[in-house]
C-alpha cells in the first residue's frame, strides 16, 4: 500500500460500499420478527446510501463522463439510471413501516440492485477512472469532505425526527 492509497476517491467509495454490505447483512441476519432491528438497519441503510449516492452524483459521475474515453460512457449513463432506481425504492421507505406487507421485498430488491450497482462500479467505471488519469487523491478530499457536511445535516434531521420512524430524513439533504 502507497502513502495515499488509504485515501483517494476509490479508496473512499469502497470503504461506503463495504459499509452498506454489512448493513444488507445485518438485515438478513435479523429474527423475523426484530422489526425494531429491521427499522433501524433499513433507515441506516437508506441514510448511507443516499449520501453515497449524492456525493458520486455531484463530484464523481461528471468527472467520470468528461474523463472516459467514448466507448467507457455507456458506463457511467447506466449508474446514473441505477442510483435512480434505487432512488426510488428509498422513496418506497416513507410511507413502509417495518412488519408491512413489502417492507422485507422492498429491502430484498434495493440490496440486490445495489449489490449489482456496486459491482459494475468496482468492475468497470473504477478502474477506468484510475486509468483515466483523474487526480483520485484531490477527488477524495472533495468526496469526504462533502460526505461530512451531508452526514452533519442528516444528524441534525435526525435529532428533529426522533420517535419517527419514517425514512422521510432525505429530504432533509
Ligand atoms: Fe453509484
Ligand atoms: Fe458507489
Amino acid at each position: 500500500m502507497n502513502g495515499h492509497s488509504g485515501a483517494d476517491a476509490i479508496a473512499l467509495l469502497k470503504a461506503d460500499h463495504r459499509t452498506v454490505e454489512k448493513l444488507f447483512d445485518a438485515f438478513e441476519k435479523a429474527g423475523d420478527d426484530d422489526l425494531e432491528a429491521k427499522g433501524t438497519l433499513a433507515r441506516r441503510t437508506c441514510e448511507e446510501l443516499t449520501v453515497h449516492a449524492i456525493i458520486e452524483e455531484e463530484l464523481l459521475y461528471p468527472v467520470a463522463h468528461k474523463q472516459l474515453e467514448k466507448q467507457n460512457e455507456i458506463d457511467v449513463d447506466e449508474a446514473y439510471v441505477e442510483h435512480f432506481l434505487v432512488k426510488t425504492l428509498i422513496e418506497k421507505f416513507d410511507t413502509l413501516k417495518p412488519g408491512d406487507h413489502g417492507f422485507d421485498a422492498t429491502f430484498k430488491v434495493m440490496s440486490e440492485l445495489v449489490k449489482h450497482h456496486v459491482e459494475e462500479e468496482e468492475s468497470a467505471l473504477f478502474p477506468e477512472l484510475r486509468e483515466s488519469g483523474v487526480d483520485l487523491v484531490a477527488l477524495g478530499e472533495k468526496l469526504r469532505a462533502r460526505k461530512a457536511e451531508l452526514m452533519k445535516k442528516l444528524d441534525q434531521a435526525g435529532s428533529k425526527l426522533v420517535g419517527d420512524r419514517s425514512l422521510s430524513f432525505a429530504r432533509a439533504l
